[in-house]
């Protein structure tokens, strides 16, 4: 069916109250689907259905999939956002076994864990979408900036795509999305705390560090929404025969053919 309307759909967000989640949140329900999004701290102005879990602890996730299933009686759109860069660069040697831990268990295992509770739902009715927010980091290492972080992000690319491959006979639709650089908080946090530590402008800091990558041939970083408007497409029934690929949003900064 050529639509992207999400009328009857429920949607899950997690990490949806701010960012990249918080767009799309606001894009599913503006196409009609029942939102609900999940984060550690509850926003003071909420406009969507919450629920506090802090998704590296395994009984938060049970305790939000318990009340998806009360409340929702279950979910059709799966996205698993939460995520980011926690750990320092520098290199193999600054990194400790417990930052490596850390950033599996929020890119990684967060998202699996999450995957496990809701799937037997979503294989019972026959139906279901699943997009993993991934990063073009998981696809270019960056070795003195986020090489645990983007490790993280490689193994979800590979965890995503197998999941794709068991899950296509069920009706369930497993994708991965792969933003570029995008403004939001923690992205304009970490150039500038670059710019600080070299002593240099935030622009200037910009340009470094998007040089170390490539360059970003549109010469801009994503808005939030223009991500959201690409997983929207994705979970909607005009993309009924994409299952398994992973999108790149990234303005061209991606170097290679992939
Ligand atoms: N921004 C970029 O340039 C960029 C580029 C490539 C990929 N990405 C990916 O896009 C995703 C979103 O990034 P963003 O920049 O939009 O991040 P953001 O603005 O910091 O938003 C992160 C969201 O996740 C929630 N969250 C963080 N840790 C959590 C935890 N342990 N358990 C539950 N919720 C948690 C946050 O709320 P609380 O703090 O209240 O928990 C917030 O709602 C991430 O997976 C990131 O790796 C971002």
């Amino acid at each position: 069916m050529k639509t992207t309307d999400l009328r009857g759909k429920r949607a899950l967000i997690t990490g949806g109250t701010k960012g990249i989640g918080k767009a799309i949140a606001d894009e599913l329900a503006e196409a009609g689907a029942t939102v609900i999004v999940s984060a550690r701290i509850q926003p003071e102005t909420a406009s969507h259905y919450f629920i506090a879990a802090d998704l590296t602890i395994p009984a938060d996730v049970a305790r939000l999939t318990n009340e998806i299933k009360e409340q929702f009686n279950g979910i059709d759109i799966l996205i698993n956002n939460v995520g980011g860069l926690t750990t320092p660069g520098g290199g193999f040697n600054t990194l400790t076994d417990d930052h490596w831990e850390q950033e599996l268990q929020l890119n990684l295992l967060s998202a699996i864990r999450l995957d496990k509770a809701l799937l037997p739902q979503m294989i019972e009715q026959g139906s279901g979408v699943i997009i993993h927010i991934s990063s073009v980091a998981g696809k270019q290492a960056l070795w003195n900036l986020n090489l645990a972080y983007a490790v993280s992000k490689a193994a979800l690319n590979a965890y995503s795509k197998a999941l794709a491959t068991e899950l296509a006979g069920k009706g369930v639709r497993v994708l991965t999305v792969a933003p570029g650089a995008t403004k939001t908080a923690p992205m304009l946090g970490f150039i500038e705390s670059y710019a600080s530590s070299v002593n240099i402008s935030v622009d200037e800091a910009m340009k470094q560090l998007m040089a170390q990558t490539g360059g970003i041939p549109m010469g801009r970083m994503a808005e939030p929404e223009e991500v959201a408007s690409l997983v929207h497409f994705l979970v909607s029934p005009s993309a009924a025969y994409l299952t398994g690929s992973i999108y790149a949003i990234d303005g061209g900064s991606l170097p290679v053919v992939s």
